[in-house]
């Protein structure tokens, strides 16, 4: 397993090293040897080459089998120009390494239910999935700019772009609650109703899934209302930007949340929170949703998904005992620092693991 590590800015370097030490416990476990090369990205790569994406890290994603990335930004990049962003790099590294499919699940820990902001019993059982576009859209979409006047982007998705995530969409719901809500802006917007319509076309291939569209601006609102009814949402960049947001803060916090960036050859996995700039250094950071992106990564990189559920299950546990991270911490609980609380996933991975092996063998 040779995997590019892209720690970035601000908490990055700390929930990735928190992460990188539980992958290497579980590649040792699972009998895997993996090598990493370690990289800089966003703002700290700006500060020592002037861009936020240097060429040698793009080639050392391209010689890797799998790339693991913290957070990049900051407010002290935040009045560079768009292409000098941290953030940049990151557009770059999606459309260079063509991570179309953006893979966002939305996954409540029940030992966290009362950390949301939703009441426990809208929250509970809450379990779906957001497939967001991340190659085309407004994001990408020419022309683009500003002048004195007016300032413009434009919304553009190609037929083989919506057809690629739209069966990843099918395929995926085949494998849980098979149903699928593509969400759109249709009402107005022209690139939307082309979306819904090729989504529906692509659908005439997968009679027995259930598909049903919804407006954005209603998504928003039943994903706050009542997150059990989703199984499968299937969206475009930027609303899907946006939902996912919704979506972490529901389940208790977006320390939590996890993600993959797939495309045809390479995938990049990274926490869906920021770079937190404001507690960076501190060992304060919550390294669980670095630590679920590995648990992603062992699943689609390397399909070892015994290794991913055995990962989860030491999160859970984890969680079960009290331990909590500054961003989950309420005052019956343990507080606990990012090392700490990676200290603790290890060792129940490593339990847990003892415990199945055990079990095997009696068997
Ligand atoms: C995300 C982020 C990025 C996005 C930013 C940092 C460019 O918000 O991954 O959701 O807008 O896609
Ligand atoms: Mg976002």
């Amino acid at each position: 397993m040779k995997i590019t590590l892209l720690p970035g800015d601000g908490i990055g370097p700390e929930v990735v090293g928190a992460a990188v030490e539980v992958l290497k416990v579980v590649a040792e476990k699972f009998n895997q040897s993996v090598s990493f090369n370690e990289q800089l990205v966003g703002g700290c790569s700006y500060d020592k080459y002037g861009t936020p994406l240097t060429d040698e890290v793009l080639s050392a994603c391209y010689d890797s089998d799998a790339v693991l990335l913290g957070a990049v930004g900051g407010t002290k990049w935040e009045m560079l120009p768009q292409n000098l962003k941290p953030e940049a790099a990151l557009l770059k590294l999606r459309k260079a390494l063509g991570l179309y499919n953006n893979i966002r699940p939305a996954k409540v820990y029940s030992a966290l239910l009362s950390s949301s902001t939703l009441k426990p019993e809208v929250l509970e059982g809450t379990d779906f999935v957001i497939l967001r576009e991340l190659t085309g859209d407004v994001y990408f979409g020419e022309p683009r700019g500003y002048d004195e006047n007016k300032g413009w982007n434009t919304m553009i998705y190609t037929k083989e772009e919506v057809v690629r995530i739209a069966k990843y969409a099918f395929n995926i719901a085949r494998t849980r609650g098979n149903r699928v809500t593509s969400v759109d802006k249709a009402n107005v917007l022209d690139c939307s109703q082309f979306w819904r319509k090729v989504v529906h076309e692509v659908h005439q291939d997968y009679p027995d899934v259930q598909l049903n569209d919804m407006y954005v601006d209603n998504a928003a609102m039943q994903i706050v209302r009542n997150p059990k009814q989703f199984d499968v949402i299937l969206t475009q960049n930027l609303f899907g930007d946006i939902l996912s947001d919704i979506a972490a803060m529901i389940t208790g916090s977006l320390g939590m949340l996890p993600s993959a960036s797939l495309g045809s050859k390479y995938a990049l996995y990274e926490p869906v929170h920021g770079s937190a700039p404001d507690i960076a250094g501190q060992g304060k950071a919550n390294p669980l949703a670095t630590i679920s992106s590995v648990a992603m990564m062992f699943a689609y990189s390397f399909q070892m998904h015994k290794a991913a559920e055995l990962i989860e299950k030491a999160i859970e546990k984890t969680l079960s005992m009290g331990y909590r991270t500054a961003d989950i911490f309420s005052a019956e609980n343990i507080l606990v620092s990012t090392s700490q609380m990676k200290d603790a996933v290890i060792e129940n991975f490593n339990q847990i693991f003892d415990e199945q092996a055990l079990s095997v063998f009696t068997l």
